[in-house]
């Protein structure tokens, strides 16, 4: 049997060298083709039933999938998807308008104050008017009653239905889920949240809806208890830009977004500045790597064979 003898020989190897340690190893038999007859029928059997069992659950994971009708929505390109853009703030204005006027009917954001807008969308000043626009129920006074006052900066959005139950009372047994953090709630995001608003269209052939849903193939069962929320020139945008279906449904998807996400800009700021401050520390971390590791790589492994 050849014995195999390895000898370590580099500065901190040197110990070993001069102990002049010889390592023998048997070679190892564990090549397929070294199995006995039986042990290779096995083997090969149990490749083939795994490489079947798998093909046959992705063949019925795919027919699963197919009896899905529900669409998935594109993925659109928002001016804010790009890793250093920002959110388009003017859409995000126009989106509130859009929201204060059409959405809040039925759904809160009660997870948003008005001061939340100042510097975002707004200015101080028109924020203030805004909420002020709003009768807000405050108290009790001195006498123990409620009573009523024009909204603050700092009061958070007025919600159009005081419980859930008479939310639901108001709209066929269906909830208006709360806005807020609608974007982050849902597969799909803002690309869903727009496919929804802009995909009503008329039930196929054969399926039949109760009164008061609508078709929808965006949502998950196709039927949903929302009304279509929008349509052309639904209303009037103040900067002027023209209030197509898809400028709306785009407006508030981006004031949504920024509503579930208020750091957004914030975020990318903070990682581009990140990526450059680490950028300057990468050599150093090149040159402590190569410096520390030299020892290890330059050693030399010889083989000497048996006299
Ligand atoms: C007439 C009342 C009404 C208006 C106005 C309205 N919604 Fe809704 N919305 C509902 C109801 C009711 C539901 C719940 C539907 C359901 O669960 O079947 C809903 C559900 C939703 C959902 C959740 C869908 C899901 O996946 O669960 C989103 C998102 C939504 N609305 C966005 C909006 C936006 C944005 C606007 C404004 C452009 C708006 N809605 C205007 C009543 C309304």
């Amino acid at each position: 049997m050849a014995a195999l003898r390895v000898v370590v020989m580099s500065g901190s190897g040197r110990s070993l060298l001069s102990a002049s340690r010889t390592l023998h190893c048997t070679r190892a038999s564990m090549s397929f083709t070294s199995l006995s007859r039986g042990k290779k029928m096995a083997l090969s059997t149990i490749g083939v039933l795994t490489a079947g069992g798998v093909s046959l659950a992705l063949a019925l994971h795919h027919s699963v999938k197919a009896s899905e009708l529900e669409l998935h929505p594109p993925n659109f390109p928002w001016s804010h998807s790009g890793m250093l853009s920002s959110l388009d703030h003017a859409s995000v204005r126009r989106g509130y308008q859009v929201y204060k006027q059409v959405c809040a009917a039925c759904h809160s954001m009660e997870y948003l104050a008005f001061r939340n807008l100042v510097g975002v969308s707004h200015t101080e000043a028109e924020v203030k008017a805004l909420a002020e626009e709003f009768e807000i129920v405050d108290g009790p006074d001195e006498k123990g009653e409620m009573f009523t006052r024009p909204g603050k900066l700092s009061d958070y959005f007025p919600k159009p239905y005081a419980n859930p139950e008479a939310a639901r009372a108001a709209n066929n047994g269906a909830l208006p889920p709360d806005l807020s953090y609608i974007v982050n709630a849902r597969h799909g995001g803002e690309d869903y949240v727009f496919s929804l608003l802009t995909g009503y269209c008329d039930a196929p052939a054969g399926v039949k809806l109760l009164d008061g849903v609508y078709y929808n193939p965006y949502f998950p069962g196709q039927a949903i208890g929302m009304a279509p929320p929008i349509y052309n020139e639904i209303i009037e945008f103040e900067d002027g830009t023209p209030a197509t279906m898809s400028q709306v449904a785009k407006d508030v998807c981006t004031f949504l977004r920024w509503a579930a996400e208020p750091e957004h800009d914030q975020r990318k700021r903070m990682g581009l500045k990140i990526l450059i401050g680490a950028s300057f520390f990468l050599p150093f971390a090149y040159y402590l790597k190569r410096h520390k590791w030299t020892v290890l790589k330059s050693r030399k492994i010889a083989y000497k064979p048996p006299k």
